[in-house]
């Protein structure tokens, strides 16, 4: 089977693809630093899976240690999961994120060139669709201006994609824009860790669940929207994983320069998720209305139809599960990988 590299693999994301590939039959590798993660998601994924996982501490922007990934295994596919993600973070350490985001790129890119490796998919976000596009997102739109460094570090990285594989006619690059991935594999052996206090929706709401904070913030709930609060296109990290194997399938049988949204297309607002969660799950969240987050959009949605039509994919699982699965792996992790 072929044997696929997972850069950020140890993360939310990578380490739920991770499985899903390892289920298909795909052999998988990863490299992963641990600067927002922890070897113990793929000690899991190998018991979840029953399969091992040939794993490298590694800084994906370090062409030496790449060298030796490469030079130690026939890779046929390169998944580019590795990055920094905190959007509020990006704003204080611009620097930083250009540096890590675009370096682990180049070097993969560079790496791969050398060991005549083909085929890339990476992690790409809704975010470069910027201010100026109208809902629901379109593939075929132009990249917007973004609102934070976090944004241009991808929008950055897909232009330095595209320019690679036009002037390299073998290099194959799917680009997967992610809407807002959720929820967690639904033995609660994996899941979303974040370090400290959490930047985004779900593990907000679960550690307030959980007892781990005191109350939620709704930041605004004047937005043009039918309840005030903003809508987002939340999809379920299972789906999120499986579209990534659709991916790799695709970009094995084809020569191609994709760029797929992967989303449900349908937006939920703020107040929905947190009345879906407590239903759901029959737990409390306490809230209050706030004011606005600066850079937040009032709605964001994919629309979903090429990932459907070119792959075959759509997602499978509804918001209940989403938010079943969010908290059933923050009430077995109360403290994340320990
Ligand atoms: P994550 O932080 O859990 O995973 C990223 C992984 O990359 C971590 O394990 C981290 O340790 C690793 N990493 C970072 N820099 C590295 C480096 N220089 N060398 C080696 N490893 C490095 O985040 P995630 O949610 O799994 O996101 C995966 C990718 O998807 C990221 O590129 C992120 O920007 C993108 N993305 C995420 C979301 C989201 O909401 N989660 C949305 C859109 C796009
Ligand atoms: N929100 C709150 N309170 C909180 C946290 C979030 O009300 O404590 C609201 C936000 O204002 C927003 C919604 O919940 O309306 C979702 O916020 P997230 O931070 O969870 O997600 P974003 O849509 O802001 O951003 C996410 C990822 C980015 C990515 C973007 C688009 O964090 O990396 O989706 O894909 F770029």
């Amino acid at each position: 089977m072929p044997k696929i590299l997972l850069a950020g693999g140890a993360g939310y994301i990578g380490s739920h693809t991770a499985v899903e590939l390892l289920n298909t039959g795909y052999e998988v590798i990863v490299a992963d630093n641990y600067s927002n993660s922890s070897s113990e998601a793929i000690r899991r994924v190998e018991l979840l899976t029953s399969k091992s996982v040939k794993l490298y501490q590694a800084d994906v922007r370090d062409k030496k240690a790449l060298s030796e990934i490469f030079s130690g295994n026939k890779i046929d596919a390169v998944i580019h999961f590795a990055g920094l993600k905190a959007v509020g973070e990006s704003v204080e350490k611009p620097i930083m994120y250009y540096r890590n985001n675009i370096d682990t790129t180049l070097s993969l890119l560079e790496t791969m060139q050398e060991y005549g490796v083909k085929n890339i998919i990476f992690s790409s976000s809704a975010t470069v669709y910027g201010e100026a596009n109208p809902v629901p997102y379109l593939e075929t739109m132009k990249r917007g201006a973004c609102t934070n460094p976090y944004g241009w570090t991808k929008s950055m990285m897909e232009q330095i994609f595209e320019d690679a594989a036009k002037a390299d006619k073998k290099l194959s690059v799917i680009l997967l824009r992610y809407f807002n991935p959720i929820g967690a594999h639904e033995s609660g052996m994996i899941g979303e860790a974040p370090q400290g206090i959490p930047n985004n929706l779900m593990p907000y709401v679960t550690q307030v669940a959980v007892g781990k904070r005191e109350c939620l913030t709704i930041f605004g709930n004047d937005y043009p929207t039918p309840d005030g609060t903003c809508t987002r296109d939340y999809i379920h990290v299972v789906d999120l994983a499986k579209g990534h194997v659709k991916a790799i399938e695709y970009i094995l049988d084809n020569h191609c320069m994709e760029i797929f949204n992967l989303g449900t297309g349908t937006p939920y607002s703020v107040t929905e998720i947190v009345e879906t969660f407590e239903r759901v799950n029959n737990v409390k969240v306490n809230h209050v209305y706030g004011a606005r987050r600066a850079g937040d959009l009032a709605e964001c949605y994919a629309n979903a139809d090429k990932a459907l039509k070119v792959l075959g994919w759509k997602t499978e699982k509804t918001l209940e599960d989403m938010c079943r699965d969010s908290w059933n792996w923050q009430k077995n992790n109360p403290d994340g990988y320990i």
